[in-house]
């Protein structure tokens, strides 16, 4: 309560100005996109809140778009905001990313992401340090390099599992434990698993907004953001040291050490950190995303299986998956594509109008925030057949990728584009691998899909599972065929 009271304090503060020189000039000149802001002051926020705690994952959008069109306006988070709902203006505003929009999140995040974080990082320097995380994330670096670590990792979490687990936190278990080693060469062991504990409270940080200086959640996560960087460093220190005696190590962190800019502590720590920020909630969401669709799909789960048992059939149980086996599992493209575009996990990304800017016969004002809504256009019959329901067959034959445009774009676009894109669908495939092949499974209860303050279920998804002997029912079966 004193939570949202404290909010509705800073909304009044931060948009009463607004809506003295909304309402007096700025209307009359400009032609905003059409829509509603709400009360004073909260705006429509509360709507918006209430909407994504449903298990309808758009009622706050499909109102809008219903009542106003693709693009409208309304008030969220303490400002006018326009919602873009439509592919192309979702594309305009990717690619100009720098030039007509700029990236923008309020100081708290700041204060948790370090200020040399990529996200936060702008123009040339910006550049030049998204292409070098590119290439950490790249197909030939995971041929090459990751898809070792991966498939080792996967099996070394799934290792301890036994009767009933809570699917969630083991596949944040398994994301954390990949992004430390392809950062900085760690295995898992104490450590990780202690800076681990420590991320779990900064990460909750970032849901503690809107009001920051009240929350007890965000004080704990400051705290715990400075016990992170303070482990990180020292490992960047050692490095350093270990660097400058002449030993070169092939990760992010080596990269960081070697770039010609020279990099203070300080600067690879927020942007180590920030990178295992990107990466976690994300990664492990669409994990168990896609176990929750695949367990409420029998047919889609069959097939993936057969897949995969046909793989896993040519090996023995302990061999590595190859790249070569990565690139024979279409089935499992198809989910993957699937799983990301119904989840939805980055629902859409904010951004600031740098300069007054026009598109579709609108105004969109100088210093207005748009937010390139990806959820909505994912989730649009125009776009997708029957769009609101898992069928990871509409992507065979390539058929649902085949709209053209910025239909499809669970990872954003443009020089924001994430540079984990790969790599998540490597991690994700995986893990399905090892997870189908190794295991049957049921959901111990019942566990919603809620949508704020990010795309999760409720009770990180409880199921019990059971090894599967793969061997003697491969065996079996070809006895049965013949
Ligand atoms: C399913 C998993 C993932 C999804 C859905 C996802 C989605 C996204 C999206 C939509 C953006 C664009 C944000 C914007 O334009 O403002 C982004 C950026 C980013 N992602 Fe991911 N991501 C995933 C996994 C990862 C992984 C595994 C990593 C780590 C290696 C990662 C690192 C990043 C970073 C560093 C950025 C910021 C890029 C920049 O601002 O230049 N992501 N991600
Ligand atoms: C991936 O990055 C490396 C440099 O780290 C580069 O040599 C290689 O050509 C890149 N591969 C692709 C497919 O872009
Ligand atoms: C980084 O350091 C090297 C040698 O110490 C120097 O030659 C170079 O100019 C420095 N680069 C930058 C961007 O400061
Ligand atoms: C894909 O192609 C196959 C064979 O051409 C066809 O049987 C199948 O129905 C197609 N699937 C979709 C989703 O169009
Ligand atoms: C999945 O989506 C990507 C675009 O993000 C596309 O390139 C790829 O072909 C799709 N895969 C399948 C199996 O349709």
């Amino acid at each position: 309560m004193a939570i949202l009271f404290g909010y509705l304090l800073l909304c009044f503060l931060v948009s009463a100005g607004f809506f003295i020189v909304f309402r007096a000039s700025r209307s009359r000149r400009l032609r905003l996109p059409p829509g509603g802001l709400g009360l004073p002051f909260v705006g429509e926020t509360l709507q918006l809140i209430a909407a994504y705690k449903t298990e309808n994952p758009e009622p706050f959008i499909d109102e809008r778009v219903n009542r106003y069109g693709p693009i409208f306006t309304t008030h969220v988070f303490g400002e006018p905001t326009v919602f873009s709902t439509d592919p192309e203006t979702n594309r305009f505003i990717l690619q100009n990313e720098g030039k007509l929009f700029e990236g923008s999140y309020p100081g708290s995040i700041s204060n948790l992401l370090g200020k040399h974080s990529l996200v936060l990082m702008k123009g040339s320097l910006h550049k030049r340090m998204h292409s070098l995380t590119m290439s950490f994330g790249n197909s030939t670096i995971i041929r090459d390099h990751l898809l070792v670590d991966i498939d080792r990792l996967v099996r070394f979490t799934m290792d301890s599992w036994t009767d009933r687990i809570l699917l969630m936190e083991e596949a944040k278990k398994i994301t954390f434990d990949l992004t430390v080693k392809q950062l900085m060469s760690y295995d898992p062991g104490e450590w990780t698993e202690s800076l681990r504990k420590e991320y779990v409270l900064v990460i909750e940080g970032f849901f503690s907004i809107p009001l920051p200086i009240f929350s007890p959640t965000y004080r704990r996560a400051i705290k715990a953001r400075t016990k992170v960087a303070e482990a990180l460093s020292l490992v960047v220190r050692q490095r350093r040291a270990k660097y400058e005696a002449g030993e070169r190590k092939n990760d992010m962190l080596g990269a960081l050490l070697a770039g010609e800019d020279n990099f203070s502590d300080e600067q690879i720590v927020d942007f180590l950190l920030a990178l295992l920020v990107a990466g976690y909630e994300t990664t492990s969401t669409i994990m168990t995303l896609a176990v929750k669709f695949l367990t409420e799909t029998p047919l889609a789960l069959a097939q993936l299986k057969e897949e995969h048992d046909g793989i896993r059939a040519k090996k023995s149980e302990a061999e590595a998956l190859q790249w070569s086996d990565y690139k024979s599992m279409p089935f499992t493209q198809c989910v993957v594509n699937e799983t990301l575009r119904v989840a939805n996990i980055i629902s859409g990304v904010f951004r600031r109008a740098s300069t007054d800017i026009h598109i579709k016969g609108y105004t969109i004002p100088k210093g207005w925030k748009v937010f390139a809504s990806f959820r909505a256009v994912h989730l649009d019959h125009e776009h997708f057949k029957d769009a609101r329901s898992f069928n990871p067959w509409r992507w065979q034959n390539n058929s649902g990728a085949g709209s053209p445009g910025y239909v499809f774009t669970p990872f954003g676009g443009g020089t924001r584009l994430c540079p984990g894109y790969e790599l998540a669908r490597v991690m994700l495939s995986v893990f399905l691998h090892h997870m189908v092949t190794r295991f049957s499974w049921v959901p111990t209860e019942e566990d919603k899909l809620v949508f704020f303050p990010t795309t999760r279920t409720q009770k990180r998804y409880p199921i019990k599972v059971q090894r599967r002997d793969i061997f003697s029912q491969i065996k079996s079966k070809t006895r049965d065929q013949s």
